[in-house]
């Protein structure tokens, strides 16, 4: 029986980079494909950036692949006005998606394409495990005249639920290394009261988890460490909104936020994952053609993987994404020279030419 894809192009460049993946994908198996609307395109359709139609679609899909939402059309100020970003939460709360992977595992062939030195980066393999339907993102909003507020709140349960899935992560990459697994836990526990709930509930959960080595560390020393040792990390925890300032920082130890997937996940056998590139819809290069569609490709090796039972598949891609960047094609934002231009050894390409040489390396 072939697996039903929800596939969600949304805004920006997610039409272009989305279109790319499903004709890769095409290669590997048969997909049944629903193709569906979400965020600004759904604005604009329904006036709601995601309807309880397509919403019903992934739950009954077997995964679901996200392009981008939002996109300086639907920018507004007035908290009455939908919002694209709406659909992406909407999506994450209403599947109960509550833990986001994001691999950063910069490419051999992008060492160079890395604004830090190779020799900061040589070495450099983590996870982000970011917790994703909670927090500030999810807590009581408003204005009222001139004041404007966002609550941060976090239960026991939903620190706990996040812990175990780091501690597990981090046994699992260990495996046959030699090595124990370790977790950096990061929050902000000298100022904020979540912060502390977070540090005493990580501590507890690791109780469980002897075999993985626990620290904890405070976010803006952890935005630094990130830059000066990134070899050093192994799995990252922490919250919603540090999880996602820090993964588009570790997205740069890749050389490009172009080349960083994700994988958002619920419980254990509770329905369709949802597999996204971390960047957005990078409106500014929209319809250029010059969209990498890498993080979308590596996103669909994840849903192969953690969302399908196709782990060959998955590797598949893998392979072949380090392959064609091993031939030094680039697109403008891989390329080492100045101003998105190809270096010696390279060879500068679009969205069409990088997707026909990953197909081409499928092999
Ligand atoms: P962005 O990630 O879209 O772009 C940041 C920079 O990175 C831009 O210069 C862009 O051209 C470049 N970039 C991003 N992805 C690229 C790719 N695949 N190939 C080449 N270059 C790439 O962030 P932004 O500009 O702050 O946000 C634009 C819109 O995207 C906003 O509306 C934001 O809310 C939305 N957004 C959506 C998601 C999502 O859907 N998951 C994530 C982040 C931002
Ligand atoms: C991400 C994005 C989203 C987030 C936005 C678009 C709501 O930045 O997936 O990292 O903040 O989670
Ligand atoms: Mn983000």
């Amino acid at each position: 029986m072939s697996a039903r894809v929800v596939l969600l192009p949304g805004d920006g460049i997610g039409p272009e980079i989305v279109a790319a993946t499903r004709r890769l994908l095409e290669q590997l198996g048969d997909f049944e494909w629903d193709q569906r609307i979400v965020g600004g395109a759904s604005i604009d359709a329904h006036g709601t950036a995601l309807t309880d139609e397509v919403l019903d679609a992934c739950r009954a899909a077997d995964a679901v692949l996200l392009g981008a939402v939002g996109g300086p059309k639907w920018d507004t100020t007035d908290p009455e006005a939908p919002r694209p970003e709406q659909g992406l939460l909407g999506l994450r709360k209403g599947l109960g998606l509550f833990a986001n992977l994001r691999p950063v595992r910069p490419s051999p062939a992008l060492i160079g394409s890395s604004p830090l030195r190779p020799e900061r980066i040589a070495g450099t393999d983590l996870l982000v495990v970011r917790e994703l339907t909670g927090g500030i993102y999810f807590g009581d909003s408003g204005r009222d005249g001139d004041v404007a507020h966002d609550t941060c709140t976090y239960s026991v349960a939903e620190i706990e639920r996040i812990s175990n899935v780091a501690f597990d992560a981090a046994r699992h990459r260990a495996e046959g290394s030699g090595r124990a697994g370790h977790v950096t836990s990061v929050d902000k526990a000298n100022v904020l009261e979540t912060s502390r709930l977070w540090r005493e509930t990580v501590t507890w959960v690791a109780a469980a988890h002897a075999d993985v080595e626990l620290d904890h560390l405070l976010v803006d020393n952890a935005a630094m460490q990130l830059v000066s040792r990134p070899a050093d990390f192994d799995v990252i925890v922490t919250e919603n909104l540090f999880g996602d300032i820090l993964s588009d920082e570790s997205a740069m130890l890749t050389g490009s936020l172009g080349m960083l997937p994700s994988a958002s996940l619920g419980g254990e056998g509770e329905g369709p994952g949802l597999f996204e590139p971390v960047h957005g819809s990078a409106p500014d290069i929209a319809g250029s053609g010059q969209a990498n569609p890498l993080a979308t490709f590596l996103s669909a090796a994840m849903m192969l993987r953690h969302g399908l039972g196709m782990p060959a598949e998955a590797a598949r891609i893998e392979t072949a994404v380090d392959s064609a960047l091993e031939r030094g094609l680039r697109t403008p934002d891989l390329a080492s020279g100045p101003g998105g231009a190809a270096a010696e050894g390279e060879t500068s390409v679009g969205t069409e030419e990088m997707t026909t040489a990953v197909i081409e390396a499928l092999g």
